[in-house]
């Protein structure tokens, strides 16, 4: 074959083989196939020198022509890859601006929370100022200075946990000991509430947890009666639940007041006729309440005979289970969202 064949041949053959390659390394490769150091192009064009002047002079124009167009087709191809690359990577990336944002997931406050900022609202309007106290106690807080000593039976309903600080540290079972930590540094007369956790070493099931929240409540004054008791709380109830119900007292017993009761309010569902949440009774059990017993104040410095008090509290849980109609207490404790976000 005359070198102006073989020539010819390669131009052909490295034109197919362009039309062919789909990839850009590949025709690199080709490139340096023909047109490389040791490229079958360049080999031909190295080999100029050895033949006769004419000749070399037909081969080498024809040499440098193919290898001209060789390199011309190869670059075009190399555009349209690119080309093509960079189509797909474009496609990939693309992004579309009419798609609506997506909203981040927003917290919000815990049912909890919710209601212990309206009952604090509620009594914050009646002059009732706020007053807190740590959840772990010693037992004199918690139970001496509350009218329960030691070998009282009311200690066996409030079994909660101790420490192993000092036999005598507790976690509180009761908001009630704030009552006790406000009157010895403040002089009546006195009006606070107390929000917070208490404690009871019990075992959880759908009304009982052993981590709960109550509002205590101490009103002490001159000539206080059970009527501004009766009255206060009625303003309460009526505040929390949006509508007039009507109330009672029913006798109770608490060692820190006396006399004491329980306040049931008209089921605000019912409105006395009765249904599921009320049991059918007409009623429910909202709080404990009664008159500060002469003895408390007397443990703390108040002359009975001069001031004379009421006090309450609530559960916390209880109130907004009633008030959102939850039949589990450990839904508050669980956090499940689906459960949350309805509040
Ligand atoms: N501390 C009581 C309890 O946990 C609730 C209570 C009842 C508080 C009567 C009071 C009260 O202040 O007067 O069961």
């Amino acid at each position: 074959m005359t070198l102006e064949q073989e020539l010819k041949d390669l131009h052909q053959q490295a034109i197919d083989e362009s039309r062919r390659c789909d990839n850009l390394d590949r025709l690199e490769e080709l490139r340096l196939k023909y047109m490389g150091r040791s490229g079958q192009i360049t080999a031909i064009l190295r080999g100029l020198a050895q033949l006769q002047p004419d000749e070399r002079k037909v081969i080498g124009q024809l040499a440098n022509q193919v290898k001209e167009d060789i390199q011309k087709i190869l670059d075009e191809n190399k555009r349209e890859l690119e080309n093509l690359a960079l189509g797909e990577k474009l496609a990939q990336e693309k992004i579309d601006v009419t798609i609506p944002g997506s909203r981040g997931l927003i917290g919000h406050i815990h049912p909890l929370t919710q209601i212990s900022e309206e009952i604090i609202a509620i009594f914050y309007s009646m002059g009732f100022a706020v007053a807190e106290g740590p959840e772990v106690e010693t037992d004199y807080y918690n139970f001496d200075a509350l009218n329960t000593p030691a070998d009282h039976p009311a200690r066996d309903e409030q079994d909660t946990f101790y420490t192993s600080v000092r036999p005598d540290v507790l976690l509180r079972s009761q908001t009630s000991t704030v009552q006790i930590r406000v009157m010895q540094h403040a002089k009546p007369p006195l009006r606070i509430i107390s929000p917070g956790r208490v404690y009871r070493n019990e075992e959880i099931n759908a009304r009982k947890y052993p981590l709960f929240h109550q509002v205590e409540g101490l009103l002490v004054d001159r000539d206080v009666t059970m009527g501004q008791l009766k009255g206060t709380l009625s303003a309460f109830i009526r505040a929390l639940f949006g509508k007039p119900l009507k109330t009672r007292f029913r006798p109770d017993f608490f060692p820190f007041t006396e006399p004491s009761a329980e306040l049931d309010s008209q089921c605000p569902f019912c409105e006395g006729s009765g249904c599921r949440t009320c049991g059918n009774r007409g009623w429910l059990e909202l709080l404990g309440c009664g008159m500060v017993d002469p003895n408390v104040l007397r443990g703390v410095g108040i002359d009975p005979e001069e001031w004379s008090g009421f006090a309450f509290g609530m559960g916390i849980e209880r109130l907004a289970m009633l008030r959102y109609g939850i039949n589990d207490i450990r839904h508050f404790f669980n956090n499940d969202v689906r459960f949350l976000r309805q509040f």
